[in-house]
């Protein structure tokens, strides 16, 4: 599928965003273990979030449709999941497996993770170390560096574990086997990355401890108790409107009810450093997460420099950044961002890619990249690699470009946003043609 984007003269209106990727995985896997019925309201109902969903299938956990917003899982406790009968399709998700991976590990049967070929290419050594340091029983291919991951699961006990890269994903995985194994299984993680995790055991009554950058938990852990929750607007989706307002002269939107918890926010500070107003309204927490409206209208911008603990909170919006700053007075640096490598795409070498096509002046770093602004674009056909969120990028560099900007291979906006193109004709009427 491709997508045509034309310039406008302004995005102008109020939307919703559908909900948060990470906590409706979360939501999904915790609520699965719980004793009790949990509800997920404002849940992501996205093709990263579906191949968590497959897989609880899998495990013998259903997941129910209650509404036209909202899950009901019917958890079935820490010890009730099934033996699958197949290899569990974790798709494209990086989350769904490395999350599986730590939860499957302690329970009392075979298991393997498996998905399509850009998410066999992901490293996950990362997972497979630590997991055996705590005892599990876990194979990949190329001595375990990447999946299909085996597991037999079985006795585990606790670590003491210092990542070595900021990763959200690893450090849950971690804490989640830790629901299993033995004793204190401590994480300590060499920069702030997004604590959904955290926030979400303690919510349904796991005493997991917090300090500073180490986490603690202590197993085996009793019950977790069911929740019911209202997943914030997902940041990293509201990330492409708060961009694209602010590059299109004219622009003034609203986006509601927009997760703000501040491992994720990373974006914000930098786009404020670089000039912009963006204003939080109505501010309040829901199911533990903070949560608000962001005003945003457009306003020049001057380049920065990114590097070090800002990294892991803005890990997502780099691509979207990037196009920020072709727009930008100046070079802007990005630094420490080599995790950017093993997304889904090597993101700094797509990023340059995909801009440089548009017209845009940027180097690629070993550790990130460089963009000198302001550059005006020129609309093109580019290819979206397979990757959600270079599509969605280069759609909203197709609202600044001169001429028309096809979207090659739009249809992996779903991975984590379905329903960008309406929100995009919304707010931009003609925008689409
Ligand atoms: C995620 C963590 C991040 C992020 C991904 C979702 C999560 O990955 O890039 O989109 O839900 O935990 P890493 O933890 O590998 O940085």
């Amino acid at each position: 599928m491709n997508l045509c984007v034309r310039p406008v003269s302004g995005l102008r209106g109020t939307i919703d965003l559908p909900g948060d990727k990470s906590i409706t995985h979360r939501a999904l896997l915790l609520g699965s273990l719980s004793s009790g019925v949990s509800r997920i309201g404002g849940y992501l109902d996205s093709g990263d979030c579906r191949a968590t969903m497959g897989c609880l299938h899998a495990l013998g956990v259903p997941v129910e449709q209650a509404g036209e917003d909202a899950l009901v899982v019917r958890g079935a406790g820490l010890h009730g999941w099934q033996e699958p009968e197949n290899v569990l399709n974790c798709v494209r998700s990086g989350t769904t497996m490395r999350l599986l991976a730590g939860l499957l590990a302690g329970q009392p049967f075979y298991s393997v993770l498996g998905g399509e070929a850009q998410l066999l290419r992901r490293p996950m050594d990362r997972v497979v170390h630590p997991l055996r340091l705590m005892g599990a029983r876990i194979m990949g291919r190329q001595s375990g560096k990447l999946p299909p991951l085996t597991l037999v699961g079985g006795p585990l006990h606790g670590i003491e574990y210092t990542l070595p890269v900021a990763s959200a994903q690893v450090k849950s995985c971690l804490l989640l086997a830790g629901l299993y194994a033995e004793g204190v299984t401590a994480v300590i993680e060499p920069g702030p990355s997004r604590d959904h995790t955290e926030r979400m055991l303690r919510a349904r009554g796991v005493e997991l401890s917090s300090r500073g950058l180490r986490h603690e938990v202590r197993g085996p852990a009793a019950d977790l108790t069911a929740l019911d929750l209202i997943v914030p607007g997902d940041f990293s989706s509201a990330a492409y409107f708060l961009v694209g307002a602010l590059l299109v002269e004219g622009s003034e939107v609203r986006l509601r009810h927009v997760g703000v918890n501040p491992t994720r926010t990373g974006l914000l500070d930098v786009l404020r450093a670089m000039g912009a107003e963006v204003t939080l309204l109505e501010g309040r927490e829901e199911g533990g997460e903070p949560v608000a409206d962001l005003l945003v209208r457009s306003a020049g911008l001057r380049a920065t420099t990114i590097e070090g603990d800002l990294v892991p909170r803005m890990i997502d919006e780099f691509p979207i950044l990037a196009l920020a700053a072709t727009q930008a007075e100046g070079i802007t640096h990005v630094r420490d961002a080599a995790e950017l490598r093993v997304k889904e795409t090597d993101r700094i070498a797509t990023i340059v890619e995909v801009l440089r096509a548009l017209g845009a002046h940027i180097e690629p770093r070993p550790d990130g990249f460089d963009v000198e602004g302001p550059t005006p674009l020129i609309g093109a056909a580019v290819d979206g690699c397979g990757d959600h969120r270079l599509a969605m990028t280069v759609a909203v560099a197709g609202l600044i470009a001169r001429g028309e900007t096809t979207v090659i291979r739009a249809e992996c906006i779903a991975d984590s946003f379905p329903g960008f193109e309406p929100r995009l004709q919304a707010l931009a009427p003609g925008a689409l043609s």
